[in-house]
């Protein structure tokens, strides 16, 4: 929680800073506050309510498509579904179908060999032409060339309020900050789409895959859905706070099977953590993952149990443990966007669609990666119509929104929708 003693770095960030430029993620402390500033309005509770019709829109454009009685491709729908949806905030309709189709294809590739290439510090290995380091160097020259592209082409037209008009204004300096470069643009909408999308598609395979593994849990979900959202109605932003059990289940979901696992600081002084003292330069991990899974902040945890996080169950020591989006002033600036995204969109398809593990499923072994979760899960859909229930929905009045510090420690932003 100390930026200044613990700053980014470490094996990890410096080699994704060479991958990924001098982004919000990968950027030291010192320049951190002004890239910050710059891109928070795009992501504030107030900006993220306006993008709640272009999440709904896509979800269930998507689900819409999958032929009842056959099987989804999940993941690949849920990274086809979160592109999609950050193309549209950070660059509006700059992206024509077969372009985002083809980031989407260029952002797993990426994200799969970028992991590789943070902990092998071999870089001759990369270099050498196999298929695998073929497909990641095309597929990241690729994301570069259309990001420029839409870059110049947005310079040669009309403005637009989105977050590519934001830094374009802060190219020529509109506001009272000196100018950025054009460089600057470029790192900042790659890292915007490399942290955006895999994180949010993981998220919501993980909810598919536990829910059909969890009945109990799946039919309290369906129940709230038929209470709010009768006759697989679309959410608005108005159902947001009536969404309770849909929100516990994100909320367990990362919790659970956390996209984010493991992140790296390094010590910019001499200095003592917990009874250990650190020389200044070594580097710390810590793991979302294992916190989560830490029977004194949470009993059975391997247990996934949306109920855990009803109004009024989770106790401090939970909200500080729970911190799938960090924490501190490095706190994931997309945290309240995604979960909102998370919530409507898995109100959207599972109002209209229940998945089902095909016969004799295997859970995927965890697999690390620069993010975790099932990266290639397959399942069966079938259209759904409201499921009469013996459980009630929660009761509308437990759920008042609340104000939200986005950068509250391990408060992470789950009761801020
Ligand atoms: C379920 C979805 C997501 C999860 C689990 C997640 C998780 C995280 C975590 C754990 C961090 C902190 C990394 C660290 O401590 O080193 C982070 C940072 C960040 N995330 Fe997310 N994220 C998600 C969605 C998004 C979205 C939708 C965006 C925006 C498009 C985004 C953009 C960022 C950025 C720019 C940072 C760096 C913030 C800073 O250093 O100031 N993330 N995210």
């Amino acid at each position: 929680m100390d930026p200044h003693t613990f700053d980014k770095g470490g094996p990890l960030y410096d080699r994704l800073g060479k991958l990924m430029g001098d982004g919000l993620v990968t950027c030291r402390q010192a320049t951190h506050r002004d890239k910050r500033r710059l891109l928070q309005p795009g992501f504030r509770p107030s900006h993220v309510a306006a993008y709640t019709d272009l999440v709904t829109e896509e979800a269930a454009a998507l689900c819409d498509a999958w032929p009842a009685g056959g099987t989804v491709p999940v993941t690949e729908a849920m990274t086809t579904l979160s592109t999609r949806v950050i193309s549209r905030v950070l660059l509006s309709d700059s992206l024509d179908d077969p372009t985002t189709a083809e980031v989407r294809d260029c952002l797993t590739d990426v994200v799969r060999g970028l992991f590789v290439r943070t902990v092998v510090p071999i870089d001759a290995l990369f270099r050498l032409p196999t298929p695998a380091n073929r497909r990641y160097r095309n597929a990241l020259s690729r994301l570069h060339t259309i990001i420029d592209a839409v870059i110049a082409e947005r310079r040669r037209g009309a403005d637009r309020d989105d977050v590519l008009g934001t830094l374009l204004a802060a190219t020529r300096a509109d506001g009272a900050a000196a100018p950025i470069s054009g460089q600057e643009v470029h790192d900042h909408l790659i890292t915007l789409l490399l942290t955006g999308v895999e994180t949010q598609a993981l998220c919501l395979a993980s909810a598919f895959s536990l829910l059909a593994r969890h009945p109990e849990a799946e039919r309290r979900l369906y129940a709230e859905l038929d209470a709010v959202l009768p006759g697989g109605r679309r959410p608005g932003p108005d159902d947001l706070p009536h969404l309770v059990q849909t929100r516990c289940v994100v909320s367990e979901t990362l919790r659970h099977s956390s996209p984010g696992w493991l992140f790296t600081r390094v010590t910019t002084r001499d200095t003592e953590l917990a009874g250990c003292r650190l020389p200044e330069g070594a580097t710390v991990l810590y793991s979302p993952y294992l916190l989560h899974h830490d029977p004194s902040s949470f009993p059975d945890p391997e247990r996934f149990d949306p109920d855990r996080w009803l109004p009024g169950r989770p106790t401090a020591e939970q909200r500080r443990a729970m911190m799938p989006f960090s924490a501190g002033n490095r706190k994931c600036i997309g945290d309240e966007f995604a979960m909102v995204e998370a919530v409507l969109a898995l109100a959207t398809i599972a109002g209209r669609r229940r998945l089902r593990h095909l016969p004799g499923h295997v859970e995927e072994k965890p697999r690390p990666g620069i993010t975790m979760g099932p990266r290639s899960l397959v399942m069966a859909c079938a259209s759904r119509s409201a499921t009469p229930s013996a459980v009630p929905a929660t009761p509308r009045a437990t759920a008042a929104p609340r104000a939200s510090d986005s950068r509250t420690a391990g408060d992470h932003g789950v009761h801020n929708t």
